[in-house]
């Protein structure tokens, strides 16, 4: 994990309150393993906290990473505010990733993403097809105004879509779109909210290779606080995980939710 003041290169608002932000710099040369989240700096004294945004996709040929996240609060919209040319603290890379070790050319995979955990999961269909893995991916949205990255999820493999007001693909959340179309694969990865991950992991407790990326109020990022965690499935009363050093990305099994 390492530091830098990275150069904005561009950031566009792709659908409302979604913005799309590319950086470049030398911390992308560390980036390896899709999964994986930046810890960033709001320019601002009085907001200490870095956020911890998803990195959407890593391009090692012109040194640039992109990340895509929503306005929610203070930071993200100061967040929204940055120009191209301008500088952004980033920590990083942070969190385990996808270990995708165990992956053979010719398997099949799902790959799951609701709202505004979809962007990871864009450079994760990218590392898979990279390996010869053959990628269906659900993505779910609140409505069509709310899509982004279609045209490019599309081109990895076949994508279903759903929206919560039927506005486009089939009306309804994304656990009911894997129900119109199930497919058998060799491993599932989802991210979204806990709602939706709640279903999947009920589903997909027996999978061999079922994991999801969790979310969680963080302030270190780094392990040391112990203010981002979650309860293990083993003994949740006694043992946890930390999401920002053991995580995000977990077996959907060793989790309680
Ligand atoms: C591992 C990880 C990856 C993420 N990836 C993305 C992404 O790719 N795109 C995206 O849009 N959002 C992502 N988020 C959520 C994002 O971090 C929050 O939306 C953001 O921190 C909100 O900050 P704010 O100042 O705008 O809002 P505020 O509400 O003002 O934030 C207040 C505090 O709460 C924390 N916080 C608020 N909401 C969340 C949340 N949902 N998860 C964790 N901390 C939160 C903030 O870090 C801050 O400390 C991710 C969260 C985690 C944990
Ligand atoms: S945020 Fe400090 S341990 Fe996870």
């Amino acid at each position: 994990m390492k530091q830098e003041n990275m150069t904005i290169v561009s950031q566009k608002e792709i659908a409302p309150r979604i913005y799309e932000l590319i950086l470049s710099g030398k911390l992308v040369q560390e980036m390896k393993t899709p999964g994986q989240f930046l810890h960033v700096k709001v320019g601002d004294e009085a907001h200490v906290l870095r956020r911890p945004i998803s990195i959407a996709k890593i391009d090692q040929n012109s040194q640039t990473c992109t990340l895509i996240y929503r306005t929610e609060g203070f930071g993200t919209k100061w967040f929204a505010a940055l120009k191209a040319g301008g500088k952004l603290d980033v920590m990083g890379p942070l969190g385990n990733g996808y270990d995708l070790r165990f992956v053979k050319t010719g398997q099949k995979a799902l790959v799951i993403g609701g709202g505004i955990g979809i962007p990871p999961m864009y450079e994760l269909s990218r590392a898979l097809t990279s390996r010869g893995v053959e990628v269906f991916q659900y993505l779910g949205f609140a409505s069509k105004q709310d899509q982004f990255y279609l045209p490019e999820f599309r081109a990895l493999g076949e994508t279903y879509v759903s929206t919560d007001d039927g506005s486009d693909g089939m009306k309804g959340h994304v656990g009911q779109l894997i129900e119109k179309y199930p497919l058998e694969a060799e491993m599932v990865f989802a991210c979204g909210n806990l709602n939706m991950l709640k279903a999947l992991s009920d589903k997909f407790s027996e999978a061999p290779h079922a994991y999801f990326s969790l979310e969680a109020r963080m302030a270190c990022g780094v392990g040391a606080c112990y203010g981002c965690t979650v309860a293990a499935a083993s003994d949740p009363l006694h043992k946890n995980f930390r999401v920002c050093k053991d995580g995000p990305i977990f077996e959907m099994k060793e989790v309680e939710l």
